[in-house]
């Protein structure tokens, strides 16, 4: 079923405000979501956050519910995480990584992933290598196939860039994983929410994702997927535990949750967890394949509407694309175009180096306009923009 734009805009109050194509930063969420936050905060001032929390039990347990469908996992392999990086950490930090064991990566890898690669090369003594690219841009799935030895312990790569429309071969390089019995830890945070993430299809150990961004969630949210095995059969030991990851039995001895929720925390953003649900219920409620053929046409047509400016160069390389589309303008900062946008009512934003250190510095790119759109955009919105980028500053 395509997605019926003037439904999506109607339950979107931000639309009648802004055009918003910065979904890839934080998207507008739709009206049933932002009532959920809302709702909720009201029902704790009135009512106290402990009651309320026990009252709609329920709807906290239905984040699990709603992401396991998402994912196509377990409820048990799903935890609650205030946002990506932290839920990446939760299990990055918790793989065991010695002198001389290495991670492989790709060269669009996250800036903070990077950082914790380096944090942990320093600190455990690990190593990190880049797989090149192919012609495409993409993660060259054959050059990481041909990089592995008894040394490698970790795959772990973005399958979304923060700046650039590429989409890395997250099932291929699952394949490669598998085949070679490696642990897969992907950065899903910005494909969850535009397009279906299937965790068997994709044979991902780890899978990180935020609520606020493609998923329409409220800020401060996220989630952390954790492959079976990995509880069950490996007893994965989170990096920190409290009395809600696990259960103090003596004065010596406590017990982990059977569950990924061993990688949570008690205290949290009950409104937000209670609203992420509802946003995954509401995308679902879409369809992750409708969202994704909306999501690729207008990109793909924003792209072609830019590259025929004078003096723009379109940057996405890979051979799939997603909603994000990166470009320069000859004679004007990416900053710059940002803010005369948005001083005109178009949400836009610039990817500097610091998310996307390698892949840039490889490239010779110090930043571009990010401008990245949703199914709930118009091809008007859209127009708007390039005329604004066609007019110049
Ligand atoms: C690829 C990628 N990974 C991770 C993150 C971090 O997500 P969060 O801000 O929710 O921690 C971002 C944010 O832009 C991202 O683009």
């Amino acid at each position: 079923m395509p997605i019926d734009l003037a439904r999506a805009r109607a339950e979107t109050r931000g639309c009648a405000t802004v055009a918003h194509l910065n979904h890839a930063g934080a998207s507008l969420m739709p009206a049933p979501v932002a009532d959920a936050v809302v709702d909720w905060l009201r029902e704790e001032e009135t009512t106290g956050g402990y009651e309320t929390a026990r009252r709609h039990h329920d709807r906290l347990e239905n984040f699990y519910d709603a992401s396991a469908r998402l994912l196509n996992c377990h409820r048990d392999e799903v935890a609650f995480v205030e946002n990506a990086t932290r839920a990446w950490d939760m299990a990055f930090y918790a793989l065991d990584l010695g002198p001389g064991d290495r991670i492989l990566t790709a060269e669009c890898e996250y800036g903070s992933n990077m950082i914790a690669y380096l944090h942990r090369a320093r600190r455990d003594g690990c190593e990190v290598a880049v797989v090149p690219s192919d012609a495409h841009g993409q993660l060259d799935v054959a050059a990481l196939e041909g990089m592995i030895d008894d040394r490698t312990k970790l795959i772990s790569i973005s399958h979304i860039p923060t700046g650039g429309g590429l989409v890395n071969p997250a099932e291929a390089v699952g394949a490669v994983a598998r085949r070679h019995g490696i642990p897969y830890l992907l950065d899903a945070c910005q494909s969850v929410g535009q397009m279906p993430v299937d965790v068997e299809r994709i044979g991902c150990d780890f899978l990180s994702a935020t609520g606020r961004k493609y998923l329409r969630g409220p800020r401060g949210t996220g989630l952390l997927y954790v492959r079976k095995d990995w509880i069950e059969g490996r007893d994965i030991d989170p990096p920190l535990l409290d009395q809600h990851a696990a259960t103090l039995l003596s004065e010596t001895e406590y017990r982990m949750r059977a569950d990924a929720r061993r990688f949570e925390n008690w205290e949290c953003y009950f409104a937000g967890k209670a609203a992420l649900g509802r946003a995954i219920d509401y995308a679902l409620e879409w369809g992750l394949e409708a969202i994704r053929e909306r999501v690729t046409a207008l990109a793909d047509g924003l792209r072609a509407e830019l590259a025929a400016i004078p003096g723009v160069t379109v940057t996405d390389l890979g051979v799939e694309r997603c909603g994000i589309v990166t470009f320069t303008k000859d004679g004007e900062k990416p900053v710059d175009i940002r803010d005369r946008c948005i001083a005109k009512g178009i949400n836009i934003s610039a990817s500097s180096g610091s998310g996307s250190r390698v892949g840039f510095d490889r490239r010779g790119l110090e930043s571009v306009v990010r401008a990245s759109v949703h199914y709930l955009n118009s091809e008007a919105e859209i127009e708007r923009f390039v005329e604004e980028i066609r007019r110049g500053g």
